[in-house]
């Protein structure tokens, strides 16, 4: 919404949030979310034609365009608990939405939502409604965390599906106002729906598909990273999104496969089910083998040793945890005694502690006193890479963050316990370097 507002400055934005500290948070000086270019966006358009504001009944009032762009998480109760998306916040704005509105307004569908919510969304909207009639457009985000900027600024394509010829070039107009009209994509609204879900899976499942060779190349003696090189060269292949680490993690990509299980088990097509869902099987398995391999190679025990974890962000530049693979390996660590400091660069210690709290909670979401004492006694957030490495036995690399690369190896080797093992977990840290210097280097994918 911040980049609609920077590019059309004529036409006022209001992002409505019920959560009002947020929304102070968005009005301040320290945005809640860390991307790269964000501020700049934010404070080119705040007070001119983009407000923040809690004031959701307003909002809808004057809006002729409306995204509903809240959180879809995973249900975790009831009927497809684990699975299926949950969609009482979707409802819950379309039922504002009907009660605020009067004349005509056009409802887009920004969050992710599985095939034919935009069915239930305006059947919600018709019979609630008094005063108002509605379009239902589907307008799914493929933006990327941490390059949000560029890939809003520029994106590969831009998606709406919607059945009304006049309320899809309504939304057309917005974006042609800096995206070229080819890039701008319409389609029927199911195929809109359908197609976000399978993009996430589809670029998940290459990660999961070189994590699954990583494996290979360990018992083997291949180098994951030279045949990703050589598949990569392959047009049919493509370069891209071939970096095997220690799993995927992200607000989306789990969530939307499980989501995609889901409805296919609904359709009946249990196959196919089946098939999507060892994506995610695959990415559980690459984070535990990775928490394993580390108490493999120190001599089986990390019981009481201290254990650096540089980076705990699911990715670089931003400072979403949200299914980091650092949250899992750092479970496994924990649950074998270590002792872990951690540092990241834009992750506070606050959402450390409660993603491994959270972690450690039981299905009724009770955390016991034990694994409270486990986290409170066995965790320290460390102020920099430095500081995490001194007097430790091993480092685990879980965030490609670029400072990492540009360490002086050497003062850190000089603060460690010998064996001075490295685990990396993302395969940016330079093996040759790092072993001459006399650190015991073992990367993902390589014997
Ligand atoms: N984060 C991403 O990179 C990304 C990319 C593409 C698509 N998406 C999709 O976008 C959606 C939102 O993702 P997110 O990461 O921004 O989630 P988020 O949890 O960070 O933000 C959702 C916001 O919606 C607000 N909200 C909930 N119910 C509300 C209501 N009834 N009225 C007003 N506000 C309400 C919450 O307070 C919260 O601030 C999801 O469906 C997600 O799958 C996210």
């Amino acid at each position: 919404m911040a980049m609609i507002a920077k590019q059309c400055p004529d036409i006022p934005v209001h992002v409505v949030d019920v959560n009002a500290s947020r929304i102070a948070q968005w009005n301040s000086r320290e945005l809640p979310v860390y991307e790269p270019g964000l501020q700049e966006v934010v404070e080119e358009a705040r007070g001119r034609n983009l407000t923040f504001s809690t004031d959701v009944d307003g909002a809808i009032r004057d809006a002729n365009l409306i995204f509903i762009s809240v959180n879809t998480p995973t249900k975790t109760f009831g009927v497809g608990a684990g699975r299926a998306a949950n969609l009482e916040f979707v409802e819950k704005c379309a039922r504002r939405i009907a009660e605020c509105s009067t004349g005509h307004k056009v409802v887009v569908e920004k969050s992710t939502l599985p095939v034919r919510t935009a069915e239930a969304v305006a059947r919600i909207l018709a019979s609630s409604a008094t005063n108002a009639t509605f379009d239902v457009l589907s307008n799914p985000e493929f933006l990327a965390e941490g390059t949000a900027i560029q890939d809003l600024l520029n994106p590969d394509r831009v998606l709406i599906g919607g059945e009304s010829p006049r309320a899809v070039e309504q939304l057309v107009a917005v974006y042609s106002r800096w995206i070229p009209r080819e890039k701008i994509l319409t389609t029927n609204v199911w195929s809109s729906e359908l197609s976000k879900l399978t993009a996430n899976a589809f670029l998940a499942q290459r990660v999961s598909s070189i994590n699954a060779i990583s494996a290979l190349c360990e018992a083997t003696g291949a180098d994951v990273d030279e045949v990703a090189r050589a598949i990569g060269f392959d047009s049919r292949i493509g370069p891209k999104f071939l970096k095997a680490s220690v799993g995927f993690g992200g607000s989306c990509f789990q969530k939307d496969i499980l989501n995609l299980v889901y409805l296919c088990e609904h359709f009946g097509l249990s196959e196919v089910a089946k098939y999507w869902e060892q994506v995610v099987v695959m990415n559980d398995y690459q984070k535990r083998r990775f928490s394993a391999r580390i108490v493999r190679t120190m001599f089986h025990t990390v019981s009481d040793k201290q254990i650096a974890i540089w980076g705990f962000a699911f990715k670089k530049d931003t400072n979403d945890i949200r299914e980091s693979a650092a949250i899992a390996v750092c479970r496994d660590l924990l649950e074998e005694r270590a002792r872990l400091v951690i540092y990241d660069p834009r992750v506070s210690e606050q959402q450390i502690r409660d993603a491994l709290e959270g972690i450690f909670k039981d299905a009724t979401g009770v955390l016991s006193d034990r694994h409270r004492q486990l986290v409170r006694e066995h965790v320290t957030i460390a102020p920099d890479a430095y500081a995490a490495a001194a007097q430790t036995h091993a480092i685990a690399v879980l965030t490609e963050w670029d400072e990492f690369r540009r360490l002086d190896m050497g003062r850190v080797l000089a603060g460690m316990q010998r064996p001075a093992f490295v685990f990396d977990g993302r395969n940016i840290l330079d093996v040759a370097r790092l072993t001459s210097l006399g650190f015991e280097v073992h990367s993902i994918g390589r014997p």
